[in-house]
């Protein structure tokens, strides 16, 4: 007998054809590396495990960081796994118990409201995903008891990473403002609109790195202008995000009244509501005064 619980999957696996509960899958993307991806993919996954059923599913195939930012490991033959999920899309009662072992195999607890699916750890795995894998496994775990998928991404703009693009409901795009990153947006954005992508969906953060690049010499406005997607909120510098990240304990569990966790929970709210505090905290805070 599988322990269903292990992933998470406990409710509806067993009936996929009802209503999809997932009500977002959120894809965390730029075009740049190292201007906070994961880390925003990793705190919004946190964030809204306090209040949802999170999966985070790690599709920077080959250089992906969410296993290290959770502590976890990625799981040997796991990619074989994934290529497998694709047979099962016609569901029926054999292969309904087959698919919950391969998503048993995938997938990886952090507690009882959040799950992750890991990179493969391994570049030869990584480089056998192709786009139609990643595709099956995305439609696969959007049937699954879910409230929210977050996807973190790689910053290239090839077939796998526009697969996870076009899967997800919104984007969240993160920004920094130095020269460089202004250039690489500005021919994403020509990209994006060439292959006709849905860019409504998008909405855009900056998140203030750490870097020594060249700062960029242009107002958030007429970035916001050129662009042409929606302006959610700028995320500031704290050292304590790279500590925490070290120590794999979200900055928004531990540090939640700090300005970075304030900003992300402004972008979790963009997509789910109820993110703002539990009643009770409110009162203690009160109190204290
Ligand atoms: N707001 C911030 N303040 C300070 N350090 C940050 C901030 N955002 C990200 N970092 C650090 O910047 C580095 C790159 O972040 P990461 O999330 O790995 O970016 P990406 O996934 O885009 O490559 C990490 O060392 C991270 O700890
Ligand atoms: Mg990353």
């Amino acid at each position: 007998m599988l322990n269903m619980r292990r992933c998470g999957l406990e409710n509806d696996v067993h009936n996929p054809s009802t209503e999809h509960r997932v009500k977002k899958i959120i894809a965390v993307y730029s075009s740049k590396g190292g201007v906070g991806k994961s880390t925003i993919a990793k705190e919004l996954a946190a964030l809204y495990s306090t209040k949802y059923k999170v999966l985070i599913i790690d599709m920077d195939i080959e250089f992906g960081d969410i296993a290290t930012l959770f502590n976890v490991e990625s799981r040997a033959g796991m990619m074989n796994s994934i290529r497998r999920l694709g047979d099962y899309q016609d569901y029926n009662a054999e292969s309904v118990v087959d698919r919950e072992s391969i998503i048993c195999d995938i997938v990886v607890k952090i507690n009882e409201e959040l799950d992750i699916i890991p990179a493969p750890g391994n570049l030869l795995d990584a480089r056998e995903i192709g786009e139609t894998d990643i595709e099956n496994m995305i439609d696969v775990m959007r049937d699954c008891a879910y409230d929210v998928i977050i996807v973190d991404t790689a910053n290239t703009a090839d077939d796998r990473t526009m697969a996870v693009l076009r899967r997800a409901d919104k984007v969240v795009l993160v920004e920094s403002l130095d020269t460089s990153t202004y250039v690489e947006t500005m021919a994403l954005f020509e990209f994006l609109r060439d292959m006709q992508f849905d860019i409504s969906k998008m909405s855009m953060v900056i998140n203030t790195v750490p870097s020594k690049a060249k700062e960029l010499d242009i107002h958030i406005e007429e970035l916001i202008d050129l662009i042409g997607i929606r302006f959610i909120t700028t995320l500031p510098q704290n050292y304590r995000v790279r500590l925490q990240n070290n120590l794999a304990m979200p900055l928004v569990w531990m540090h939640r009244d700090s300005e970075f966790a304030r900003g992300i929970r402004r972008i979790a709210e963009e997509f789910m509501p109820n993110m703002s505090y539990e009643k009770k905290d409110m009162f203690s805070k009160i109190f204290k005064k």
